[in-house]
C-alpha cells in the first residue's frame, strides 16, 4: 500500500525511494534504495517483502537537498536505536546549529541530510532525555516539541516502534493531507496517494500535528491546542491520476487540455458577468487597483507573459511580470492599489509563496491562480481562481499551462468589467471566443501526427532557437523551456526582433529555428517583420520549423517545414501554437530515449527556494 502511494507521488522527486514498516515485536522494518521507485521495490523483492508485513508503514521519495541521491541520504532516516523513523519534505533551515548540538550530546550521524536531526531530536524527547517537558513517552507531543524548534519549511512523518498503531505528522508551509478511509486512515503529500482507497480528505492548516490510528485523526496546533482543519472531498477519481492506456502521463496530459481549457472556463460567466471563485476583494477594490504584478515561475511565469498583452489591452492597466524568486528580492514597488497575481500549479513553489507573502507584507492584494485545491498559495491570498486542469503528474507542465491562460484571461476581464474599460457586452464577446477554445485545441490535437515524425527526425540535432513576437514571444521561450527540460537540449525563445541583436550569431547551417507566426490578417505588420526575420535566418542556412494560421500561403516559402493550427483571435493564438511545441519536445526527448514524465534533476512541486 506504501509503495502504491509512492508510485502516484513519484512526480515530487525521484532521486530516491524508502519505507519504513513497524513490522510487530519492536521491529522497525526500513529499506532505502537511491534511484527510481522501481530500485526500491527491486530491492525490496531481493530481501522479501514478507520481512515488511504490517498495518502502520510510512515512505518517501525524495527530490535531494542536503546530501547526494545515495542509498545513505535516503529516506526514511532513524535515531540510532532503530526505533524512530522519519520521512521529511522541505528543508530545515536551522539544522547545522541542531546537528552540532546532538554531535555534542554524543549522537552520531549516518547521513548529509538535515532529516536525520529530526529523528534524533523526537526520539531524544520520546525518551525524555532532553529536558522538554511532557514529552516522554508521547510521539505527538515529542514531535510538537521538535517541531517548535524548527526553522524552514516542511512536512514530517514519524513512527516509534513503542507506538505500532500510531503516525504522527507536520507541517509548516508545505502540503499535507490526511486521508479518512474506513478502517484506515493516510497522510501524504498529495491525495493522489491515497484516491484509490477515499476521496475524503481533510487538509491540514499552517503549524499543525496529526496523529492518526486506523480510526481517525487528532489535529493541534505545535503547542498542542485542538485546532482546526479543513475537509474536502477530491472531485477526480484514481483513473484522473491513472496513464489510462498513455505510454506518458505527459502524452495524455496533452490530450486533456480541451477539457482542461473547458473545466477552467466553466461557470465563470454567470448572469451576464465573469465571475471568479473564492473572491474576498470587491468590485470596488478592483476598480482601486492601480498597478497589476504577475509573479510565478517557469511554465507558470511564462502564463503571465501571454496575460500580460491581454490585460493591458483590456484594462490599460500597467502590468508587470515578475519571476518569483527575483520579485521580493529587488524591493518592487506595491501598496494596497497593487494586485499582484500569483500563479502556480501546485500552489506549493516555494518562490511563489514567498512572493506572495512579501507582497501581502507590503498591503498589496494578491489573487491566486492555482490547480490544487487548498494549497498554501491560495491559503494566503486575498482570493483564489482555480484552474481546473485536473492531476497533472507528468513534471513538464502542458495542461495546466493552457488552463493557467485561460484563468488569468479571466482575471483580465474581471478587471476590465469592474473597472468599465470594456462593455459587458464586448466582455461577453470576448468570454464566448475564449469558450470556442477547446474545440479549436481539439483540432490541433487531431493534426499532430507531422509534428511527431518531424520530432523524430530532429533528435540528433544539436540545439533549437524559438522564435516569436508579440504572444508568440512567451509562446518561443515555453517551447523552449519544454524542450530543455525533457530532450535536454540547448534551446533558447527569443523574441524575433533581438534576432539581430546578437542570438543571429548562432544561427549556423541545418540548425533547426522554430517561429511562432502571429495572423497575417489579424497582425499585418508584425506577420510581415517576422518574414523577413525567418528570411534573415534562412539566409544563414537555418533549417526553418514555422507554426502559422491555416491558409497563410505567404509563409510557405519561409517554412522549410510547415506546420498549420487554425485561425484564432490574436490574444487566443498561444492556446492553439503552444500544442505543436509540447507534441515536438515530448516526441524529440522520447526518440532520444527519455523519460518524459520524469526528467533528470527536476521534480513536479518545487518546495525549496
Ligand atoms: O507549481 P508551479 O506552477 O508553481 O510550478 C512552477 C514551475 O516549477 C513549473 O511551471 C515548471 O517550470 C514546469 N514543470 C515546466 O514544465
Amino acid at each position: 500500500m506504501v509503495l502504491d502511494g509512492l508510485r502516484r507521488l513519484e512526480y515530487r522527486g525521484y532521486d530516491s525511494a524508502g519505507v519504513a514498516v513497524l513490522a510487530g515485536q519492536g521491529r522497525l522494518a526500513v529499506e532505502r534504495k537511491a534511484g527510481r521507485l522501481s530500485n526500491l521495490e527491486d530491492r525490496l523483492t531481493e530481501v522479501g517483502r514478507d520481512a515488511f508485513a504490517g498495518t502502520a508503514g510510512i515512505g518517501h521519495t525524495r527530490w535531494a537537498t542536503h546530501g547526494a541521491p545515495v542509498d545513505r541520504n535516503s529516506h526514511p532516516h532513524r535515531d540510532a536505536a532503530n526505533r524512530v523513523a522519519v520521512v521529511h519534505n522541505g528543508i530545515i533551515e536551522n539544522f547545522a546549529a541542531l546537528r552540532a548540538e546532538l554531535e555534542a550530546a554524543g549522537v552520531e550521524f549516518a547521513s548529509d541530510t538535515d532529516t536525520e536531526t529530526v529523528a534524533h531530536l523526537v526520539a531524544r524527547a520520546y525518551d525524555g532525555v532532553d529536558g522538554a517537558e511532557g514529552t516522554a513517552g508521547d510521539l505527538p507531543a515529542s514531535m510538537r516539541a521538535v517541531c517548535r524548534r524548527l526553522d524552514g519549511a516542511f512536512t514530517l512523518v514519524v513512527t516509534h516502534v513503542d507506538q505500532p498503531d500510531v503516525i504522527v505528522a507536520a507541517r509548516r508551509s508545505s502540503p499535507l493531507v490526511v486521508g479518512i478511509g474506513e478502517g484506515e486512515t493516510f497522510v501524504a503529500s498529495d491525495v493522489a496517494a491515497f484516491i484509490e482507497h477515499t476521496r475524503d480528505a481533510v487538509e491540514l492548516g499552517q503549524d499543525q500535528v496529526v496523529t492518526i490510528n486506523r480510526d481517525g485523526y487528532h489535529v493541534t496546533d505545535f503547542r498542542g491546542e485542538d485546532a482546526v482543519s479543513r475537509p474536502f472531498h477530491v472531485d477526480w477519481d484514481l483513473s484522473a491520476a491513472e496513464k489510462g492506456g498513455y505510454e506518458y502521463f505527459m502524452l495524455k496530459e496533452i490530450e486533456e487540455q480541451p477539457e482542461a481549457l473547458a473545466d477552467t472556463l466553466r461557470g465563470h460567466f454567470n448572469g451576464g458577468r465573469i465571475v471568479l471563485d473564492e473572491q474576498r476583494m470587491s468590485d470596488q477594490d478592483l476598480r482601486d487597483v492601480d498597478k497589476v504584478f504577475v509573479v510565478a515561475c517557469g511554465t507558470a511565469y511564462h502564463s503571465g507573459l501571454i496575460a500580460k498583452y491581454a490585460i493591458e489591452h483590456w484594462t490599460r492597466l500597467p502590468v508587470e511580470v515578475e519571476l518569483a524568486s527575483e520579485f521580493r528580492y529587488r524591493d518592487p514597488v506595491l501598496d494596497r492599489d497593487t494586485l499582484v497575481v500569483a500563479v502556480s500549479q501546485s500552489g506549493e513553489t516555494a518562490d511563489t509563496l514567498e512572493a506572495v507573502r512579501h507582497a501581502r507584507e507590503q498591503k498589496a492584494r494578491v489573487l491566486a491562480v492555482c490547480n490544487t485545491n487548498g494549497a498554501q498559495i491560495p491559503r494566503e491570498s486575498d482570493a483564489v481562481l482555480y484552474t481546473h486542469a485536473g492531476p497533472e503528474v507528468g513534471v513538464a507542465s502542458t495542461k495546466t499551462f493552457l488552463a493557467q491562460i485561460a484563468a488569468n484571461y479571466l482575471v483580465g476581464l474581471a478587471l476590465a468589467q469592474a473597472r468599465g474599460t470594456k462593455y459587458p457586452d464586448e466582455v461577453a464577446r470576448e468570454f464566448d471566443e475564449l469558450a470556442a477554445m477547446p474545440e479549436q485545441v481539439r483540432r490541433v490535437l487531431g493534426t499532430v501526427e507531422k509534428v511527431r515524425s518531424l520530432g523524430r527526425s530532429l533528435a540528433d540535432a544539436k540545439a533549437v532557437l524559438f522564435l516569436g513576437r508579440h504572444v508568440g514571444y512567451p509562446v518561443a521561450l515555453e517551447g523552449a523551456l519544454k524542450l530543455k527540460e525533457l530532450a535536454y537540449m540547448h534551446a533558447e525563445g527569443f523574441a524575433a526582433g533581438e534576432l539581430k541583436h546578437g542570438p543571429i550569431a548562432l544561427i549556423e547551417e541545418g540548425l533547426p529555428v522554430v517561429v511562432v507566426m502571429p495572423s497575417p490578417k489579424g497582425r499585418a505588420v508584425l506577420h510581415a517583420k517576422l518574414l523577413s526575420n525567418i528570411s534573415e535566418i534562412q539566409a544563414r542556412g537555418a533549417r526553418t520549423i514555422v507554426i502559422a494560421e491555416e491558409g497563410d500561403e505567404t509563409v510557405r516559402p519561409f517554412a522549410d517545414e510547415l506546420v498549420e493550427v487554425p485561425a484564432v483571435p490574436t490574444l487566443l493564438q498561444p492556446l492553439v501554437s503552444t500544442v505543436p511545441l509540447q507534441v515536438l519536445a515530448a516526441e524529440i526527448a522520447r526518440a532520444r530515449g527519455y523519460d518524459v514524465d520524469k526528467p533528470r534533476n527536476l521534480a513536479k512541486s518545487v518546495t525549496v527556494e
